[in-house]
Formats: structure tokens, sequence, C-alpha cells
């Protein structure tokens, strides 16, 4: 079957006529020898500069383990990418262009908001962090150390572990502000044990994690090894939080069975600050937080 596709937004097109030219001789080129083909490239704040291009003989044999597969699951034989993607596209770190597949992405300004939309379609820009980061002290909260979150969130999340401990719960904070950056890392190291397809049901893309609003927290505990599973919702501080994290604004943001509304399968441990107030509301919305914010958030 033939089809064609763009990927991504359209306004970097005409930054260069010899690319838009070239692109569309191998669009042709490739629609004449009956492939499908996936056209690939930068993030629209980024310079085009170079068309590389992935033919069926340099596909390699597993394109999934190379991120090279989109979220469809069809193979992606033209990517168009940076200067330096040439040098990168066999060691797995194609990934980060080939993203948000068919999808029209909007660049948020609003990352300020406790009440701001970050999803799989609506991202931050690359630049944005909290400007009122705090360390969380290590001594009153145990975690892997170095984590930052915005003020009114790490003085909640103090509280939700003062109160955790005093029932007898052992907390521990896995991950807390992420930046861009960091991102690109964790989503990068995601795709490389378990290909793109996997990753992007469980790792945000840079610029589309709430870690990057530095309100949202891994919490796990000792009773599962620290770990980030789904039996941490089986076990009673698991449960505790559920119920009660949102009296302290924090809000479990992929619960389990809504996979196909906020695109990440069930973290039990991912909670997002979004305010005291706000997150009572959200309670007797009865929606989940995807939902909530589509409806009462900004993007
Ligand atoms: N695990 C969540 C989706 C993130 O990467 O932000
Ligand atoms: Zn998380």
């Amino acid at each position: 079957m033939v089809r064609s596709r763009w990927i991504g937004g359209g306004r970097i097109l005409n930054r260069k006529w010899k690319i838009a030219a070239i692109s569309l001789l191998v669009l042709l080129g490739i629609i004449i020898a009956g492939y499908n083909i996936y056209l690939a490239y930068q993030p629209p704040d980024q310079p085009l500069e170079k068309v590389v291009i992935l033919s069926g003989k340099d596909l390699p044999a597993d394109p999934e383990a190379l991120g090279l597969r989109t979220s469809n699951g069809d193979d992606i034989l033209a990517i168009v990418g940076s200067v330096t993607f040439k040098d990168e596209v066999k060691s797995a770190k194609v990934a980060p262009y080939v993203r948000q597949l068919a999808t029209t992405i909007t660049v948020t300004n609003e990352g300020d908001s406790l009440l701001v939309l970050v999803n799989k379609t609506i991202r931050l820009p690359d630049s944005y962090f909290p400007k009122d980061l705090i360390s969380v002290d290590k001594s009153i909260i145990s975690s892997f150390g170095g984590m930052q979150l915005r003020t009114a969130a790490a003085d909640n999340l103090i509280k939700i572990f003062n109160d955790a401990k005093a029932k007898g719960y052992n907390l521990h904070l896995n991950s807390s502000y992420r930046s861009y950056q960091t991102q690109v890392v964790t989503y990068n190291y995601w795709v490389s044990q378990v290909g793109v397809v996997q990753a992007d049901r469980f790792s945000a893309r840079p610029g589309h994690s709430q870690h990057q609003l530095g309100t949202t927290v891994d919490i796990t505990s000792d009773s599962v090894d620290k770990k980030l599973v789904a039996a941490f919702g089986t076990t009673p501080e698991g449960k505790w939080l559920a119920n009660n994290a949102y009296k302290y604004g924090f809000v479990l943001a992929y619960p389990s069975g809504y996979e196909n509304i906020t695109g990440y399968t069930y973290e039990p441990w991912h909670f997002r600050y979004i305010g005291v107030g706000n997150a009572q509301k959200w309670k007797n919305s009865g929606l989940i937080l995807e939902e909530y914010l589509k409806k009462f958030g900004v993007w």
C-alpha cells in the first residue's frame, strides 16, 4: 500500500526551499517505489539543516530496537534531521527526532501555572524551567538525593512524608523536578531498553513530562524496595497516598485503566501538585487529572 504522511507541525518547511525540493523528490521516489513513507524532522523551534534518508536497504533488521518505528508500528523509511543526525542514526539516538508522530504539537508558555495541561500533544518549551525550585531536604525526606521542587510543592510534600511517617509508612522520593535535558536522557534510555513503542507508554518525550514543571514527584516505599512498580498501588502506603494526597494538593496523574485518555500506563507513584484548593475541586469533580485540566486548566 502506498501512503504518505508528514510528521509534526509544518511551519519549518518554508525555511529552506532546497530542503523542501529534496524532500519532495524523495517522497515521490519512494511513493513510486511503492513504500510507505514517514518523514520526521527537527522540533519546530530548531532549524532544519539537512535531509537524511534511510532507504529500505539501510533499515536495520529490527527498526523498533533503534526507535525507527512509528507508534502505529510502521517502519520509518525516511528521516529529515540535523547535520549531526546522520552520525547518530545507527546508535539509537534517533528517537528524539521521531517525536509526536502524525500529531500537531502545541507548545505552551503557561508552565508556571499549577493548572497547565502537559500531555502527549501539549509540551513545554525546551528552555522552560520553574523559577522557584528549592532542594528537598534529605534529612526530612528519604530520597535518592539531589531532589528539587517548586516551593509550595516541596512544603506540602514534606507534610505528606511527616504524616505518613506518623502512620508508620516509610515513603521514599524517587524522582522530582527533571529538566528538559534530563528527560532527553531518561526517554532515550528507555527507548534503548524497550523500543519506542513501549517507551512511549510510560516515559514522556522531552518537553512532555510533568516532571519538567517542578511540581511532580514519584513516590515509593521501602515495602517495594523503593521501586516504581504497579504493586506499590496495593501496599498500605500506596493506598493511603491515592486516597489522601489530594488533601496536600497532590493528584495521581496516571490512574489504572485510563491509558486511552492519558496515554500512559498505571503509575501509582506519580503525583502532581496542583495546589490544595484546586486538588479539593479536582476531587469533587470525579474526573481524572487529564480530564480536569482539559476542562479547567490552561495551555
Ligand atoms: N512517567 C511519566 C509519564 C513521565 O515520564 O513524565
Ligand atoms: Zn513520574
